[in-house]
């Protein structure tokens, strides 16, 4: 794992991630074709925050598995820091997610037979980092998310709100360009989720960009840039609160 290198992303090298008329199709029943994103283009910024909004079926999760290079496009182009995924085989792949990019799902995926900090250094086994820096790094992370108190619990010793900031931490530990959360507040009571949310923005606060799927309209108003996804096609929603003019749209300051 250690022999190829991603150099750290900088502030000057433009957009972190870019889709290029991107399409991506699932074959459907009978032969034909169910196209999911049709010719998408977008761009999202090294410590953006945004939402992904729209039907349940339109493609949400299937954008994020795309951002996130889980899966790969039928067509069109992914560029992240400005290589290009597509030319990138499986294992490289690979290598970048588990250096630079942080996923938390709605159900946290947790390990259920190991505590909350081995489930958060499981988050970096395969980085170069040695051991003891690794459980160092998932003690701050799981501080970071207020569960200092909780590192030796196990998932089932954990509210669902806990078992959410377990995984968070994970994402967090190391320190990833990028975190996408695909619905991690779906399990969550409704307080719950928002202070989920505000944990994931304010990490984000040190720099990572978060996209986020969520169903609430609420969450979605929190963040300064909201896609919406239907039919195929990707649309810009009006960004709340801020005149476009405003240079604080970003809410980094
Ligand atoms: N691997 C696959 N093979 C075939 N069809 C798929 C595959 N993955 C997703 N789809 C289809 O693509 C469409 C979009 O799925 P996706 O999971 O992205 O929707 P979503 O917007 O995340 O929905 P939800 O809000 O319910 O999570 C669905 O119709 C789904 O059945
Ligand atoms: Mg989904």
């Amino acid at each position: 794992m250690n022999d190829i290198e991603f150099a750290p992303a900088g502030p000057e090298h433009g957009a972190l991630l870019t889709l290029e008329h991107v399409t991506k199709a699932f074959p459907g029943k009978d032969g034909s074709v169910l196209e999911i994103l049709h010719d998408t283009s977008l761009a999202i910024d090294r410590s953006e925050l945004v939402a992904i909004v729209g039907p349940s079926g339109s493609g949400k999760s299937t954008l994020l598995s795309l951002l996130g290079t889980l899966d790969m496009p039928t067509s069109g182009i992914l560029r992240y820091d400005g290589g290009d995924v597509n030319a990138m085989g499986e294992r490289q792949r690979s290598v970048l997610r588990a250096a630079r990019i942080g996923f938390v799902f709605q159900q946290f995926h947790l390990t259920a037979t190991v505590s909350a900090l081995e489930n958060v250094m499981t988050g970096l086994q395969y980085t170069t980092l040695p051991r003891g820096e690794r459980r160092q790094r998932a003690a701050e992370a799981l501080e970071q998310v207020g569960l200092g108190n909780r590192l030796h619990h196990r998932p089932a010793q954990l509210s669902g709100g806990e078992q959410q900031r377990v995984a968070i931490a994970r994402a967090l530990a190391k320190r990833p360009d990028i975190i996408f959360a695909d619905e991690p507040t779906g399990a969550l009571d409704c307080e719950t989720g928002h202070t989920i949310v505000d944990l994931l923005l304010t990490a984000a606060d040190s720099g990572a960009s978060l996209v986020m799927v969520t169903h609430d309209q609420t969450i979605a108003a929190r963040f300064p840039r909201r896609l919406h996804i239907q039919d195929g096609l990707v649309t810009e929603l009006d960004k709340p609160n801020q005149a476009p003019s405003d240079e604080g749209l970003s809410a980094k300051g």
